[in-house]
């Protein structure tokens, strides 16, 4: 089982989006997917639900109230952990116990031998939580958009993670994947210009690279979550569809 994180404390950069997509690729190759929603705006549950759900969350989970087998849903893309607004609100009290970073990565390692692959979608923030994240990942993937400001968030990220490998309690093994970029407008001069700055960074900050998947700003992606289906589902042939096919080869090529 491999674990994937999708982080990027930026808002807004699709995160949950890829998340969604790639757990629906890695779901059509035949292997056995678990999403992680660990941000309370809980877009990867909204993405994946299929009604109204009262259910426990990963908020009961970490907390030790409920089980995962009574927390885990299944969908048609894989199996999720869901979230909701009271992660917010009940974080303080979770991240009191100094062992709350490495619960998520006790709570996985006992699912080893049902999942190959575990995704979770961080939230846009650095706190306890995406700490756990990472604790518990082997990997790391960040979406950027090819913008002036998105340096700062990539910049950002690399402290963080910094943190985490530099402990050797924490996860010196986890592997940074590669930033990838989403939204992209390969029309505009500073998405092209920012692919260059990009490369570098990658190189000096994480000793990775931009993977050549391109997710491009297309209304196919809005309107396929809309209708609650991976672009791939909701519009086949559409340029959206065709790079989250070629993330997904891009990143099981990389991992194995
Ligand atoms: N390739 C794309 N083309 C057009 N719109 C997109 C694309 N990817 C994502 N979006 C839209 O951008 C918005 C933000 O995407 P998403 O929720 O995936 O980002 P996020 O990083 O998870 O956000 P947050 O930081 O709030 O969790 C959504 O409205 C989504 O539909
Ligand atoms: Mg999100």
């Amino acid at each position: 089982m491999k674990v994937i994180s999708i982080f990027n404390q930026k808002g807004g950069v699709g995160k949950s989006t890829s998340a969604g997509n790639l757990m629906a690729e890695f779901t059509k190759r035949g292997h056995a997917v678990l999403g992680v929603d660990i941000d309370p705006q809980a877009h990867l549950t909204k993405f994946l639900a299929c009604g109204e759900s009262d259910g426990a969350t990963i908020c009961e989970l970490l907390g030790g109230e409920a089980k995962f087998i009574d927390v885990a849903q299944g969908s048609k893309y894989g199996d999720y952990i869901p979230s909701d607004r009271s992660l917010a609100t009940r974080l303080g009290a979770l991240a009191d116990d100094p062992a709350f970073v490495f619960r998520l990565r006790e709570l996985l390692a006992e699912q080893t031998d049902t999942y190959d692959y575990v995704i979770i979608d961080c939230p846009p923030a650095v706190n306890q939580l995406t700490v756990a994240a990472l604790v518990a990942s082997d990997y790391v993937l960040i979406p950027t958009e090819a913008e002036y400001f998105s340096m700062d968030g990539v910049c950002e990220i690399s402290r963080t993670i910094g943190q985490v490998r530099g402990s050797k309690f924490l996860n010196p093994a986890l592997k940074v994947l590669g930033i990838f970029f989403t939204r992209y407008r390969s029309n505009l001069t500073i998405a092209r210009d920012m692919g260059e700055v990009m490369e570098q960074a990658a190189k000096e900050l994480f000793g990775s690279e931009v993977l050549r998947s391109r997710i491009p700003n297309t209304c196919d992606v809005p309107e396929s979550q809309a209708a609650k289906k991976a672009v791939a589902e909701y519009k086949p042939t559409s340029k959206a569809a065709t790079a989250y096919s070629a993330l997904a080869d891009e990143v099981l090529e990389a991992i194995g």
